[in-house]
């Protein structure tokens, strides 16, 4: 029985071993950097429950490709904080502030050939199988964040394009976590599909968690900005909601008061503020911690197909009710 001590001590220890070349300093220190401030862990500790559903023991070739989720995860945080101008991440500066842009983008390129060298040491019977859906998953992250920087652009989005937005940008890299585990535990085809359904459903859960925080959380814990996606004009789950509620010339003063932008400490203080009230409202703040249980039911319902006995259902409970109960 794989348990969830287990998994936290071997997440853990796979990356307080973790090693990168030494020289030039210039490009993986920013890397040794990221690492090691640590985040969550959330896609590794994903792969490896999803594993622990169909195995009673963690072999050692699960490991580096759990590895290799979080470091192409820290990668698309390298960029994204580029993309965003966010000076925060994991209540550290992040490393175009604390480098430059340049350091961030070729360590950002060096991580993610990193985890491709770590996914490539699957065992050969399933390589071909978890290199295609990494690939996969890889460019679907691409393809959101496009989205969600185009976004910025526009007046308003729907709610339909909001979540193809985030279901490629957020939910595919958990839905290949799990995806990734139960094909390395040796599941059907049919079984691991259960899995990538049931990380899908949870990155959904995250993401509109993430834009809740992003508005309402606590910058202390949470390690970000309050207000960064309001002050980018970024359509986040809260914004796309409150249009939705709004009509008529109310809609019409949000959506100008949301998209225009801000040049003093003062002037976004006061946007911050005006919006986050906006949101209240209308209720969209209560809307979004509906919405993150009503994904959150919809994950585990993906399991069921599964016919886990009932210890393996509370282990996905317990790992999805972790994720969205959140406050950083
Ligand atoms: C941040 O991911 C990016 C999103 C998809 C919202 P996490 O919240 O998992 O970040 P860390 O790794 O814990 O810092
Ligand atoms: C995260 O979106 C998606 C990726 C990094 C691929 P966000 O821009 O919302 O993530 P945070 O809030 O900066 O962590
Ligand atoms: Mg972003
Ligand atoms: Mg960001
Ligand atoms: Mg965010």
């Amino acid at each position: 029985m794989i348990t969830e001590a287990l998994i936290d001590t071997t997440v853990k220890k796979m990356f307080a071993g973790i090693e990168f070349p030494a020289e030039p300093a210039g490009l993986y220190d920013p890397l040794r950097y990221m690492i090691e401030i640590g985040g969550k862990r959330i896609r590794p500790r994903l792969c490896l429950t999803a594993y622990s559903i169909f195995r009673d023991s963690i072999a050692n070739e699960v490991l580096e490709p759990a590895r290799a989720l979080e470091v192409f995860h820290t990668f698309t945080l390298l960029h994204d904080d580029i993309m965003d101008r966010s000076p925060l991440r994991r209540g550290k500066p992040t490393v175009w502030k604390k480098w430059d842009e340049d350091t961030a983008i070729l360590s950002g390129d060096v991580m993610q050939i990193d985890a491709y060298k770590r996914i490539a040491t699957a065992p050969s019977d399933k390589l071909e199988a978890v290199l295609e859906l990494f690939s996969k998953t890889a460019a679907e992250v691409c393809e959101g964040q496009q989205y969600d920087m185009e976004f910025e652009r526009v007046p308003q989005v729907s709610m339909e394009e909001y979540c193809k937005m985030i279901g490629l940008k957020t939910a595919v890299l958990l839905a290949c976590s799990a995806k990734m585990g139960a094909l390395l535990a040796g599941a059907s085809e049919k079984d691991s599909e259960a899995m990538y359904r049931y990380g899908y459903e949870l990155g959904m859960a995250f993401q509109v968690a993430d834009d809740y925080l992003d508005a309402f959380g606590d910058e202390k814990v949470f390690g970000k900005p309050i207000g960064g996606d309001i002050l980018n004009c970024k359509k986040s789950w809260l914004t796309v909601r409150t249009i939705e509620k709004l009509s008529g010339k109310e809609r019409e003063d949000f959506i100008a008061r949301f998209n225009c932008s801000t040049s003093s400490p003062e002037a976004d203080r006061v946007k911050i503020e005006t919006i986050r009230q906006d949101y209240m409202n209308c209720g969209a703040d209560t809307d979004a911690r509906a919405e993150i249980a009503l994904y959150t039911s919809k994950a585990l319902e993906a399991t069921s197909s599964l016919k886990l006995s009932a210890i393996r259902s509370e282990t996905l409970r317990r790992f999805a009710e972790k994720l969205v109960g959140r406050a950083k």
